[in-house]
């Protein structure tokens, strides 16, 4: 009992503590970028993309239709097929009680290469899962109307995956029209090949991604391709109140026949295991998979599966992204301990870990070469036993594990649907990972990590309409790189990166973006897999430091307005700059002032309100950024204020140096600007342990600093004194916002605990002065029941299940091999529910609520 109070606690209380969550450095707007649309008039739900590199053209499958376009350029239509489901199967199903307009129409799913010429196609067909073959040159429909169950769900709301391999079709899906059949199968020549209908098996799975992973040529093991599944199902090893997701990772053998009796015609080697995406510091979970991306590459060891997560525990509206090795994986299905179902007391399935022999070769496993030598060359002679055990234990115990024993990302208000992941050659000769990551509100971030910092270089609003990003695919050509993403509406084409637009080599460098870099003698900022072998000439530096930047570089940015007001009007001068991590100082006459209301109001401009003849003058926007513990400034734009008809002497005037040197305070964060007229740093560099150096408008500042005041650097700096402090008024607020924080927490506390002891979760003390002042209005004891209810309404999701609403609150459903109602295959019993009623509240509390997954990962 101390331990499910522990565990609650520790769901409920511990709340994320705080953490550095990236911010995406830029946005781009769709009016600022060129993006390339693809939109045909009346179709919608463009859900399947395939790429032909060679042929430099995308297929796109939509509802009722196939299309061919340019994959340079997608607005670019080549060919389009139209395949609407027929008239009958359309009226069959809607007498069938599905919609007309939403249900009972092709919605392509399955759009793969069959070979050169033709691709294989499959939709749901009004309910009636078809598939065909389509000629790509004559971009005509065999009509051959396969049947396609098993390959295609019927339910175009279904969650779908397929892989096409060798010719060989991998699919995973539902098998029936109540989609309460899933099934994970290989159709080929030989016929179907596919998982065994039970829970254990597959248990409500939504499915995400799958992937062909090769066994490197001539390997030790003799080991044989594998084709990997990914998605989340409904646990059955853990015992929970409700219904726990899980993420999952499954695989089978390419070579793989089924058995001769046992599992015949079934997967002989289908082993699925939990991925774990868990932030251990904030105690986050990540157990809903949204989807995986897996990066081949030459240059790779081996792949890494990327994939990306959203949960349903108790970091909601949080994503992450966790990344795995390949040989992990391998780890826990070829050595791993198996799970198994084991009957603990009456009828009460719990999975535990098998400890007992585990007969040869190796359930699950590829026939290799430890099956080659005990003459077993194909799955169809394997042995019963090896055949039976692994029918019954299709999961292990243990776990992957992420890379670096955490998440690569972890985001805060972003649900990400899918991502995919380049590899770029950087200047500096590493090469990165770089994530480009959708949401569910149309959304892209482009995110890479460097010296263990995880930045979001970018981020790209895709579809305006917050429409979900419902596929993306990344184009891998050398010199062509792009991403296309779908939506219900329209397919859009991005570039990787979007280097022109810094006009200035700092802000070129400043961007650290992997793919850019500045050209000195085009003047320009480049993409860099587009230049061939000037490495030499461009500059890039991924930290940031733009001191190699030419002098002549950076004109580009520095604009100058001019304007002309009479006495006592308003002006507002606009100072925008793209960096959202950036933080904007006005400096009036190259001194730094005081822009406090009522004379000014700072948001996108600097509003001055009352324009007096003392106004007058040069105001500079400077926008400073911390990068890595540096702070860079660097001239935005210039205006000149003056009166009508009485023009004042203006910048031209060179203000008297400023001696004062108010403006280091007390946070880390010490801005420094550069005065425009050219001094000497010799001068500073000996006094102070600041060490500057200084390129055009920008001041590059190695030391974090302090402490305050050298008076010498005041003919140097003109500091910025409280300007700064409106600018970061937050600091303060953030102490009273945390001590606030505590006192709701505090309450929250006490609340729960109070509600805890009412419902009697607490131990023997609470619960006899609980029963001591309920004893008159409440009779029940403290139950299994209460035990059930109570952490059901305070954790998991909302919605309710049937066992859940119905009157009494039953055990929790028997975990072995049935589902819920829409449970097809066996003998629906629900015995165990009417005979354990009674034995329920007999058992103590923390027997049947004991909860293995917080704990399980200690490790
Ligand atoms: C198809 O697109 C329409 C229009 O955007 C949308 O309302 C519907 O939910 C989509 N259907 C599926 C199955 O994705
Ligand atoms: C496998 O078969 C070969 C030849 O058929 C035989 O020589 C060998 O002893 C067999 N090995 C085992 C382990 O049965």
């Amino acid at each position: 009992m101390a331990f499910v109070y522990s565990l609650y606690t520790l769901l409920c209380f511990l709340l994320p503590a705080a953490m550095f969550f990236p911010e995406p450095r830029i946005t781009w707007h769709q009016t600022e970028v060129s993006l390339t649309h693809f939109q045909e008039q009346g179709v919608y739900n463009y859900s399947t993309l395939l790429l032909s590199e060679d042929k430099d053209v995308l297929y796109i499958g939509a509802r009722e239709a196939i299309f061919a376009v340019n994959s340079l350029k997608i607005s670019e239509k080549k060919h389009e097929a139209y395949w609407k489901a027929t008239d009958e199967k359309s009226k069959e199903c809607v007498r069938k009680g599905k919609s007309r307009q939403t249900e009972c129409l092709n919605y392509i799913r399955v759009l793969q290469t069959l070979n050169e010429n033709t691709l294989f196609v499959c939709g749901t067909n009004a309910f009636h899962p078809s598939c065909d073959t389509l000629d790509v040159s004559s971009f005509t429909l065999a009509g051959k109307n396969e049947d396609g169950k098993g390959r295609c769900p019927f339910d175009p709301a279904q969650s779908y995956t397929s892989v096409m391999v060798d010719g060989e079709l991998y699919s995973g899906t539902s098998f029936t029209f109540l989609g309460s059949e899933p099934i994970i199968c290989r159709h080929s020549q030989q016929g179907l090949l596919r998982t065994e209908y039970a829970v254990p098996w597959l248990n409500e799975p939504r499915f995400v991604h799958s992937d062909v992973i090769r066994a490197p040529s001539n390997n030790p093991d003799g080991d044989d391709d594998k084709v990997y599944f990914f998605f989340t199902e409904v646990s059955v090893e853990y015992e929970f109140f409700n219904k726990l997701l899980i993420p999952r990772i499954a695989r089978v053998c390419k070579g793989d026949q089924g058995g001769l009796r046992t599992l015949q015609k079934k997967w002989t080697t289908f082993l699925k295991a939990r991925l774990i995406c868990h932030s251990q510091e904030n105690n986050m979970i990540f157990n809903v998979i949204n989807d995986v991306f897996i990066l081949k590459s030459p240059d790779l060891q081996e792949p890494v599966i990327y994939g990306v997560f959203t949960s349903h525990l108790n970091n909601v509206g949080m994503s992450a992204v966790c990344a795995y090795s390949v040989s992990s994986v391998e780890d826990v299905f070829s050595r791993g301990k198996y799970m198994q179902s084991a009957t603990v007391e009456q009828a009460h399935t719990k999975w535990v870990q098998f400890n007992g022999e585990v007969p040869k070769p190796r359930p699950g496993a590829c026939i290799g070469n430890e099956a080659k030598a005990m003459n077993y060359t194909s799955s169809l002679n394997l042995p019963d036993k090896t055949l039976q055990f692994v029918k019954d234990h299709p999961l292990m115990d243990d776990s992957v594990t992420p890379l670096g024993k955490k998440p690569k990302l972890v985001l805060q208000n972003v649900t990400y649907t899918q991502i995919v992941v380049d590899q770029v050659k950087a200047l500096d000769g590493n090469t990165y990972d770089v994530m480009f990551l959708s949401t569910d509100k149309g959304m892209l971030h482009k995110a890479m990590s460097r010296d263990t910092e995880m930045r979001i270089i970018e981020e790209i609003v895709l579809f305006p309409d917050h429409q979900a990003v419902q596929t993306l695919l990344l184009s891998n050509k050398q010199n062509k790189r792009y991403i296309y993403a779908s939506s219900n509406d329209e397919v859009i084409q991005s570039p990787i990166a979007f280097c022109e637009k810094f006009t200035s080599c700092a802000e070129c460098v400043l961007t650290r973006d992997p793919y850019c870099a500045w050209h000195p003698s085009k003047n320009s900022c480049v993409e860099i897999l587009l230049e061939a072998n000037t490495d030499r000439l461009l500059i890039q530096s991924l930290n940031g430091d733009s001191s190699q930047c030419p002098d002549s570089a950076d004109k580009g940015i520095q604009e100058s307005k001019r304007y002309s007001v009479k006495a006592g009007s308003t002006v507002e001068m606009k100072c925008s700059y793209k960096s959202n991590l950036a933080s904007v100082v006005w400096t009036f006459n190259k001194e730094s002032f005081s822009v406090a209301p009522p004379k000014y109001i700072v948001n996108n401009a600097l509003i001055i309100l009352n324009v007096t003849e003392s106004d007058t003058g040069t105001y500079q926007c400077w926008a400073q950024e911390l990068v890595m513990s540096n702070v860079f400034s660097q001239l935005v734009i210039k205006h000149v204020l003056e009166i009508e008809k009485t023009p004042p002497p203006v910048a031209s005037t060179t203000p008297p140096p400023s001696t004062r040197m108010e403006g280091i305070m007390e946070t880390t964060r010490f801005y420094v600007v550069k005065k425009e007229k050219t001094t000497k740093m010799s001068t500073t560099t000996t006094t102070t342990p600041v060490v500057t150096t200084s390129v055009g408008g920008v001041t590059y500042l190695n030391n974090k600093i302090t402490t305050p005041t050298v008076p010498v650097l005041g003919e140097v700096f003109s500091a910025l004194p409280n300007v700064e402090k409106a600018l970061y008024l937050t600091n303060n607020n953030d102490c009273s916002l945390l001590i606030i924080l505590v006192i709701v927490f505090f309450l929250l506390f006490v609340i729960l605990l109070i509600y805890n002891c009412y419902k009697g979760f607490l131990p023997d003390a609470c619960l006899k002065y609980r029963s001591a002042l309920l004893s008159s209005k409440k009779k029940s004891p403290p139950s299994l029941k209460d035990c059930e209810h109570g952490l059901k309404e305070t954790l998991v999701e909302k919605g309710c299940t049937e066992n859940q609403c119905s009157g009494t609150v039953k055990a929790p459903p028997d975990t072995g091999y049935e589902t819920d109602a829409d449970c097809v295959n066996g003998n629906i019993t629900h015995k165990e529910d009417e005979t354990t009623e009674e034995n329920e509240t007999d058992q103590p509390f923390d027997v049947k609520c004991e909860i293995k997954y917080a704990d399980s990962d200690g490790d």
